[in-house]
C-alpha cells in the first residue's frame, strides 16, 4: 500500500482537501502519514484510519520513507524541506498546492480536465513534482477549455473579483468583522427605514476610515469598499497575481505561441468564490451559439449561464456556486467591438477548483487511480 504523507492538512485550502478526499473515497487503499510542523507527537486526526501520533513535518528521514507527500503548508515550507528532501535522493512525488515550485522547469502544474495530456507527459519523462495553479487561472482556464483547446483564443482580458479566502482564513475573519463593524457603525438608524440614507452612509464611511476600523490583514476596508491590487509589484504596472495569469495559463496549457493573459485583480468582499470579468479575443468571428456549446461541452464542471437575469441572479455568484465544484460561464455575448470579441463573466469556489481539487485528482493520477 503506498504511504501518502500529507502537510498543512487542518489549514483552510487542507481542510478543504481532507473534506473532499473523504468525500471521493480517497484514503481507501492508501496509508495515510499527517506531519504537523508545530506539533509532532500530538494525537493524530483520525482520518482514513491513520491512528498515529503526528510525524515531524521536518524530519528528512520519515519523509523519505513516503511514496508521496501532499502539501498544503505553504511556499516557506516548501523552499524549506524540497530541496533537501530531493537532495537526499528521495523520488517520491511532491503534490504541492502552494506557488513555490509551480514555474520551476521540472514542475507540471495540474489541472488534469485541461492539461491531462501535459501532465501525462510530464509522468511519462520522469517529473515527480505535481503543483496546483493559481486560483484564478485554474478557475478561468475550467470555464473556458472549451475555447482553448478549439484553438479559438487570441487573447484573454481578465478582470477579477476575488474572495477574501484567496488571501487566508485570517481575512476571511477579518471581512466578517468589517461588515460587523459597519453595521454597528449605522447604529439604530439602518432599523428606521426612514432614516436618512446620506446620515447613515456618513457614519459607515467614517468607520472605513476610522484607525479603530478592523484592516491588520486586509490593510485596507474590504466590507463596503474593494482593494484593486494583490500581492506584490513585479513591474510593467502589475501586481503578481496578475502577472500569473499569462504565465501559469500558458504553462498549464503547454501553448507554442504563448496566449497573452493580462488584467487587473482586485479583491471583493466575497468569501469564497473567485469572480472574473472576461473579454476574449477570438481568432474568428465563431457564432455565440458555437462558443457556448465548445465551453458547456469540454468537462461537466463548466456550466454555460444563460444571458438573462433570473439565470444569472441564481447561478452566477458567489453565493450561488460556493461549497460546489461547477464553474459557471455566463453573460456571454458578442461586443459591440466585433464578432471576434467574446464577453463573458464566470465564477468559482477558490477552495475546491481553485486549490484543493487539482490537489486531489493529481494524487489519484500519481497513485494511477484516474
Ligand atoms: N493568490 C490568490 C488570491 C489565491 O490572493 O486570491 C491563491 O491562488
Amino acid at each position: 500500500m503506498k504511504r501518502v504523507g500529507f502537510v498543512g492538512w487542518r489549514g483552510m485550502v487542507g481542510s478543504a482537501l481532507m473534506e473532499r478526499m473523504a468525500a471521493e473515497g480517497g484514503f481507501e487503499g492508501i496509508e495515510p502519514v499527517f506531519f504537523s510542523t508545530s506539533s509532532p507527537g500530538s494525537p493524530g486526526p483520525g482520518l482514513g484510519g491513520a491512528s498515529d501520533p503526528l510525524r515531524d513535518a521536518y524530519d528528512l528521514e520519515e519523509l523519505a520513507s513516503l511514496d508521496a507527500l501532499v502539501s498544503c503548508q505553504g511556499g516557506t515550507y516548501t523552499g524549506r524541506v524540497h530541496g533537501p528532501l530531493r537532495a537526499s535522493g528521495w523520488k517520491g512525488f511532491w503534490i504541492d498546492a502552494s506557488s513555490k515550485l509551480r514555474m520551476e522547469p521540472d514542475a507540471v502544474i495540474v489541472l488534469d480536465p485541461v492539461n491531462r495530456r501535459a501532465i501525462d507527459r510530464g509522468l511519462a519523462e520522469g517529473a515527480l513534482d505535481l503543483v496546483g495553479g493559481n486560483c484564478t487561472v485554474s478557475l478561468m482556464l475550467l470555464g473556458l477549455a472549451g475555447l482553448f483547446e478549439a484553438g479559438l483564443v487570441e487573447w484573454v482580458s481578465s478582470m477579477t473579483y476575488q474572495a477574501a479566502s484567496g488571501a487566508g482564513a485570517r481575512c476571511m475573519r477579518e471581512l466578517l468583522l468589517q461588515m460587523g463593524a459597519l453595521r454597528d457603525a449605522a447604529g439604530p438608524a439602518l432599523e428606521d427605514p426612514a432614516g436618512a440614507m446620506l446620515d447613515i452612509d456618513r457614519s459607515v464611511t467614517a468607520a472605513q476610515r476610522s484607525p479603530a476600523f478592523p484592516a491588520e490583514a486586509f490593510a485596507a476596508p474590504l466590507a463596503g469598499s474593494l482593494i484593486p491590487w494583490i500581492d506584490e509589484p513585479v513591474g510593467e504596472g502589475r501586481t503578481r497575481e496578475e502577472w500569473k495569469g499569462f504565465a501559469e495559463a500558458n504553462k498549464i496549457l503547454a501553448t507554442e505561441e504563448p496566449i497573452p493573459v493580462d488584467g487587473i485583480c482586485v479583491r471583493v468582499g466575497a468569501m469564497r468564490c473567485h469572480s472574473q470579468a472576461l473579454v476574449v479575443k477570438l481568432k474568428r468571428d465563431l457564432p455565440l451559439a458555437d462558443c457556448e456549446a465548445l465551453i458547456a461541452s469540454h468537462n461537466p464542471w463548466a456550466r454555460v449561464v444563460p444571458n438573462e437575469k433570473e439565470s444569472t441572479l441564481g447561478r452566477l455568484s458567489p453565493a450561488a456556486v460556493s461549497g460546489g465544484l461547477e464553474v459557471p460561464v455566463g453573460r456571454l455575448h458578442k461586443m459591440r467591438m466585433g464578432g471576434e470579441y467574446l464577453a463573458a463573466f464566470t465564477c468559482g469556489d477558490q477552495l475546491l477548483w481553485g486549490a484543493a481539487e487539482p490537489i486531489r485528482r493529481a494524487l489519484e493520477i500519481a497513485l494511477g487511480r484516474l
